[in-house]
C-alpha cells in the first residue's frame, strides 16, 4: 500500500524544523512558510519523511524493540547453510505467508515497484515442475545434443542422474519461491535478490532452510511450462527452495575469502 505523506502530515504536530525535506530522497517535499508541501509525483513512498520526523507529524507506528546485535547477526549468517534433504513436513500456507511478511521491509532502489513471489507449494506441485524439463531433455538426447553438452559442461552424470528420475534440481524441496519483479525497474534485479536474501535470513530464524536455485533460474527461460500470464511485464531475479531441514550442520562451515581494497 503506498505511503502517501501529504494524506498523513498534520500542521497541528509539525514543529517546523524540515527534517522531513532534508531526509527525502527524491527531492519531493519542500519547507514553505514554515510547513512542508510534497510533490506526490515525485514521491517514491519510502516513507523517510515520517521515520525521522521528531514529533510524528505523520502518525508513524512506533519501532519495535532493539535490533539484533552483531553477535545475533553473526550467529544467524553461520546458522544458515543451504538445504538438500528436507523433512516430511510441508510449510503450510500460513508459514509461508509469515516468512514472505518480510518483504514489506525488503528495499528497493525504486520503492513503489513491488515484486512478486510465486508460490509452489507441496511436493507434487514441486515434481509437476520437474517432469516437463525432464521430457525436455528425454527428446534432446534422442538428436544426441545432451551427451555434447554433457561432455562440454562436464555434467553427463548431473544429467543422467536427472534422466533417471532423481530431481536435481529442487533437490526435493517442498516449496518453490520464484521471485519476479517488474521489468520497468530499473534496479529489478538487485532488489529481487535482496528481496530473497530477506526471506532466506528470516526462514532461518523461522526453523526452516532454504536453497538458491540457480539452476532453476537458468532454465527458466527455455522452461516455458514454468510460466503463467500472471507474471507479464516481469523477470526473474531470484528461485528459493524452502522447507524444513532434515538435517542440523553439526559444525560451522569453513571460512570464504574475500578481499578488501583501500
Ligand atoms: C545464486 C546461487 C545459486 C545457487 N544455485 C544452486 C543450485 O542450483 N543448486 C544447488 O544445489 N546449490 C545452489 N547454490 C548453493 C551453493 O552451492 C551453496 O551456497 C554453496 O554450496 C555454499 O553452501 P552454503 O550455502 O551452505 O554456505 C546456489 C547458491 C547461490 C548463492
Amino acid at each position: 500500500m503506498k505511503f502517501y505523506p501529504e494524506e498523513r502530515f498534520s500542521r497541528t504536530d509539525c514543529g517546523d524544523c524540515g527534517t522531513c525535506a532534508r531526509v527525502c530522497s527524491s527531492h519531493a517535499v519542500h519547507m514553505r512558510d514554515g510547513y512542508p508541501v510534497f510533490n506526490s509525483r515525485r514521491c517514491i513512498g519510502c516513507g523517510h519523511c515520517g521515520v525521522f520526523c521528531p514529533e510524528n507529524a505523520f502518525g508513524m507506528e512506533p519501532l519495535p524493540g532493539k535490533a539484533l546485535t552483531p553477535q545475533q547477526y553473526r550467529e544467524l549468517l553461520e546458522t544458515r547453510r543451504s538445504i538438500r534433504f528436507y523433512s516430511d513436513k510441508v510449510p503450510s500456507e500460513e508459514e509461508i505467508n509469515t516468512l514472505l511478511s518480510v518483504l514489506t521491509q525488503s528495499p528497493t532502489g525504486v520503492n513503489l515497484q513491488g515484486i512478486t513471489v510465486r508460490v509452489i507449494s507441496g511436493p507434487d506441485a514441486v515434481s509437476n515442475l520437474v517432469k516437463p524439463v525432464r521430457k525436455m531433455l528425454d527428446i534432446l538426447s534422442f538428436t544426441g545434443f545432451t551427451q555434447i553438452i554433457g561432455k562440454i559442461t562436464g555434467m553427463s552424470d548431473y544429467i543422467e542422474r536427472f534422466r533417471g528420475g532423481e530431481d536435481v534440481i529442487f533437490r526435493g524441496a517442498p516449496v518453490v519461491l520464484f521471485f519476479h519483479v517488474p521489468r520497468k525497474n530499473p534496479t529489478g534485479y538487485t532488489d529481487g535478490v535482496i528481496a530473497a536474501t530477506a526471506v532466506m535470513y528470516h526462514a532461518v530464524s523461522m526453523g526452516m532452510g532454504t536453497l538458491w536455485n540457480g539452476i532453476a533460474e537458468k532454465l527458466y527461460p527455455f522452461a516455458r511450462s514454468w510460466h503463467t500470464p500472471r507474471t507479464r511485464g516481469t523477470r526473474l531475479s531470484a528461485v528459493l527452495c524452502v522447507g524444513y531441514p532434515a538435517l542440523e550442520p553439526k559444525w560451522k562451515a569453513p571460512s570464504r575469502i574475500y578481499s578488501v581494497l583501500n
